[in-house]
């Protein structure tokens, strides 16, 4: 691959990188560096091959809010009838904001508080992914206070090796996530038995950037087995969750990740392996990355090119603050001159203005000649940049656009100075 992901809407016109059509240059004088540019065009893309994947199946595609959830990006895929996976009582209220229906909204998370499952009961959300014996007690107490029954599902870690970084492989028993399928097992008839549980589905998630879909197929086979032997017991189970972690090219890849209808054929072999196929279960995903990532890129300018003894630093206005994924998983994100200048390509490392060693975008990156004041566009920034952000350094968090149909839209604006010490007392 040429270190740049193919994209039909992150394209250069007449020498300049536009979104949809939309020029970045423009935006950058508009609402200055840094900012998000987000194409709504890409993330209809996206959510319709994860739809086309699954249209063996009664599904849902329920969006991992945690990727990016900005109003406008959740109000798009609410749109094209999306539900949503959530962690918190923030991310409850956001999805609940942009419309999301709270039929179509599960709770995933190993750490939920009482008054967080006391919202989400009496909003009425699809499902409550429980993770824990402890939790579920907790979930069982709020509902019989408040007179109601509980949809739960039990997330399963169904010890698989996801293939993927440490850090976001959540499907092995080494991990804080899930219950072990023997502990889930011996919970049923306690789950059937209780007026305020109703175990409404299984669920699990084994990972981010899944290096193959062998490893989901598995996933899939084990737990729906064992929707199979709940079923027998008596549990009235309407859904099967099978995670997120549908894969997404950055652009560095030797092997190009394998496209979704992959991993929907995945999912439909596990389906079939474990005889569950025929009985009616919707099939829930919860793709965050996937729908998102490349829909987005980092608007950034070069303050500074800066040649030091052992290698060239580029300094951009954007920083660990505004993208914190290279600093903390190494991960890797092309970087696009937006107007490209003749000249010879260097190695460089790409680094922001805040104080730490790590603060960098790119190391050791072939770039094409860039000179102070020129653009450049991080790709991959539609998921887990925003979203994960920091004021690190008094740093003001950076505007959102969305561009749609070949319109740009201000859908977060940079606040004000005050922004910094709002809700400080002195
Ligand atoms: N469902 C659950 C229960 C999850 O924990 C996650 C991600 C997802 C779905 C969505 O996974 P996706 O489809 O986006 O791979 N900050 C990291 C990713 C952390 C993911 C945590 N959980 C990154 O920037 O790579």
């Amino acid at each position: 691959m040429s270190g740049i992901p193919a994209s039909e809407s992150f394209v250069h016109v007449d020498g300049e990188l536009r979104c949809d059509g939309v020029s970045l240059a423009e935006l950058a004088d508009s609402y200055g560096t840094p900012a998000y540019v987000y194409s709504s065009r890409v993330i209809e893309r996206a959510y319709r091959e994860i739809d086309q994947a699954l249209a063996f199946t009664p599904h849902l595609i329920a969006y991992a809010v945690k990727a990016n959830g900005n109003l406008a990006v959740l109000r798009t895929l609410a749109r094209l009838g999306s539900g949503a996976d959530i962690v918190s009582g923030g991310e409850l209220a956001r999805a609940l904001e942009a419309g999301i229906p709270p039929s179509r909204i599960v709770y995933s998370g190993v750490g939920k508080t009482p008054a967080e499952i006391a919202e989400a009961l009496l909003v009425g959300i699809r499902s409550i992914h429980v993770e824990s014996e402890p939790e579920l007690e907790v979930v069982e107490a709020v509902a019989r206070e408040l007179g109601k029954t509980a949809k739960v599902s039990l997330r399963v870690n169904p010890d698989v090796d996801p293939q993927t970084h440490p850090y976001i492989a959540t499907g092995l028993h080494s991990t804080k996530f899930g219950i072990e399928i023997d502990v889930a097992r011996r919970l049923i008839p306690k789950l059937v038995e209780s007026p305020h549980l109703a175990l409404e589905g299984l669920a699990m998630h084994i990972g981010s950037q899944l290096g193959s879909p062998a490893p989901l197929e598995e996933a899939v086979t084990l737990l729906g087995r064992f929707a199979l032997e709940a079923m027998e017991a008596g549990a009235p189970l309407e859904s099967l969750d099978v995670g997120g972690g549908w894969s997404l090219n950055y652009g560095h890849e030797a092997q190009p990740y394998p496209p979704a209808s992959a991993f929907g054929e995945a999912i439909r072999r596990g389906l079939e392996a474990s005889g569950v196929a025929s009985r009616g279960l919707t099939i829930v995903t919860e793709p965050g990355r996937y729908l998102v990532g490349d829909a987005g890129v980092l608007l950034t300018r070069v303050l500074y090119v800066k040649d030091g003894p052992k290698k060239r630093f580029v300094i951009v206005d954007a920083a660990m603050t505004e993208l914190i994924r290279p600093s903390l998983y190494g991960a890797y994100h092309a970087i696009v001159p937006v107007v490209p200048r003749k000249g010879e390509a260097r190695v460089v490392d790409v680094v922001g203005p805040v104080c730490e060693s790590g603060d960098f975008l790119a190391k050791d990156r072939l770039l094409g000649e860039v000179k102070q004041g020129d653009l450049l566009a991080i790709r991959g920034a539609g998921a887990y940049a925003r979203e994960m952000a920091s004021m690190y350094n008094a740093r003001l968090p950076a505007p959102e656009i969305l561009v749609v149909d070949g319109r740009a839209k201000l859908v977060r604006k940079r606040p004000g100075i005050e922004a910094l010490w709002a809700h400080e007392i002195d």
